[in-house]
């Protein structure tokens, strides 16, 4: 199948691109690179060193993968591009990763909050209505976050995968039943992009009706899959960096390097996390099991397991004999959190989970060890700001 992936240059997007391509789709990567360039913006690099998307594309047909190719574009801002593109390739699926995701990089400032609304919303809203205009009947895979939900306290009850069955009660005393869309909860620039792409899939799906899927992706975890350790010019990207590290990630690296690990607030906030090996494999399932015609949005919740941040810290420190240093929360979040959450759909569909007790000692010595040196301790705070009343409680801190 003809298979595009806005975004394929990303973290989440080149494993993905690799994977489709090995199993026999035709794969063409759509990326403005406007990753990397936030890289230079914020003086910082990954991790693991990462070779050009065309020192990619080469390497990867050198290791014998079936050829993909690459158009510079981007989707947020060049609709005509868009479109030409989609008309020229005329693709089943498309798969959507190309979004600026770091949420403590959307709440740095009014620059980048605008930044990330601009671009996320924008580029979802190009995509679906370059669909309507190229008259193809694409499947969008859309990579969403478990954010949406929100991380209040949802008071013991499971979430749904998207859809929540509610009574409405009649001015008779009757009441129906109704699914929705799950009340949404953002908590951040990034997480209130996110869920305003969940009601423009659930426009476009109703009035023109484009089969989408969203994956409600919990924070994914880990670098390489199989194929991307083919050959060091495949290696994926690992960000550590106060602004684009994730959490699992960044304790790893933390680790490796002997410094302490940064657990912001309490650590009770409790979060839903996915390998990355794994993240691939759903997407693919995704593809391979698409809505039908006239199928209402589908929405999988792309998570395998949900831990509390202090004890993912307790976990790293024991296996690495770290010392934890908790620090002010630059977030305006709850202290503390429960999250219950069914992922049933990808199990039923095969996805054997990679837990964290699997892999975690891997990722520190391959990984993290492997490439200590290139750490740069002074980008490891994180020092962009929810509110002035985080931001200060910050700088009396330091
Ligand atoms: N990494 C995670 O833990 C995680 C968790 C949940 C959801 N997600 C979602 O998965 C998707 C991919 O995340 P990632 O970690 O790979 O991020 P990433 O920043 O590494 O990759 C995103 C890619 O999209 C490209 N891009 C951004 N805006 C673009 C535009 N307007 N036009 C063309 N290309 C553009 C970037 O250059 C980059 O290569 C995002 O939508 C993100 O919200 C990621």
């Amino acid at each position: 199948m003809k298979v595009l992936v806005l975004g394929g240059d990303g973290f989440c997007g080149w494993p993905c691109a690799v994977n489709l391509a090995e199993a026999g789709h035709d794969v063409v990567i759509v990326d403005n690179l406007s990753r990397r360039k936030i890289d230079i913006d914020l003086g910082v690099e990954s991790l693991t060193p990462i070779a050009t998307i065309h020192d990619r594309l080469r390497a990867w047909e050198q290791v014998g993968g079936r050829a993909m190719s690459f158009v510079h574009l981007d989707i947020a801002r060049e609709y005509d591009r868009l479109l030409d593109l989609l008309r020229s390739e005329r693709p089943e699926a498309i798969v959507h990763f190309a979004e600026q995701r770091a949420a403590p990089y959307s709440m740095k400032s009014s620059a980048t909050k605008r930044y990330t609304v601009d671009n996320n919303v924008n580029g979802t809203h190009n995509l679906l209505a370059a669909i309507v205009d190229s008259g193809l009947d694409v499947h969008i895979v859309h990579l969403g976050t478990m954010g949406v939900y929100g991380y209040g306290s949802h008071r013991g009850a499971t979430i749904p995968e998207g859809y929540l069955t509610v009574e409405v009660p009649q001015p008779d005393g009757t009441c129906f039943t109704e699914k929705i869309l799950h009340p949404t909860d953002p908590g951040s620039v990034y997480h209130m992009t996110k869920t305003l792409d969940q009601l423009l899939f659930f426009y476009y799906n109703k009035n023109d009706a484009i089969r989408v899927t969203d994956l409600h992706q919990g924070i994914v975890w880990g670098t390489n899959t199989d194929l991307t350790q083919r050959d060091p010019r495949l290696t994926n990207r690992f960000d550590y960096d106060g602004d684009y590290g994730t959490v699992l990630n960044r304790f790893l690296m933390q680790a490796a390097i002997g410094y302490p690990l940064t657990v912001h607030g309490t650590g009770g906030q409790t979060r839903a996390f996915i390998h990355i090996r794994d993240s691939v494999r759903c997407v693919q399932l995704a593809l391979e099991h698409p809505p039908e015609p006239g199928e209402k949005v589908k929405i999988f919740n792309q998570m395998t397991e949900s831990h509390q941040v202090g004890e993912l810290a307790r976990k790293v420190a024991a296996l690495t004999d770290s010392q934890i240093n908790y620090l002010p929360n630059p977030r305006k979040e709850a202290i503390e959190n429960d999250l219950i959450v069914d992922n049933r759909c990808f199990i039923e569909l095969g996805l054997k989970p990679t837990t964290l007790d699997d892999g975690l000692l891997a990722e520190v010595v391959d990984v993290a060890r492997r490439w200590a040196d290139r750490c740069d301790r002074s980008k490891i705070p994180c020092l962009s700001a929810w509110t002035q009343r985080q931001a200060e409680a910050i700088k009396a801190f330091a």
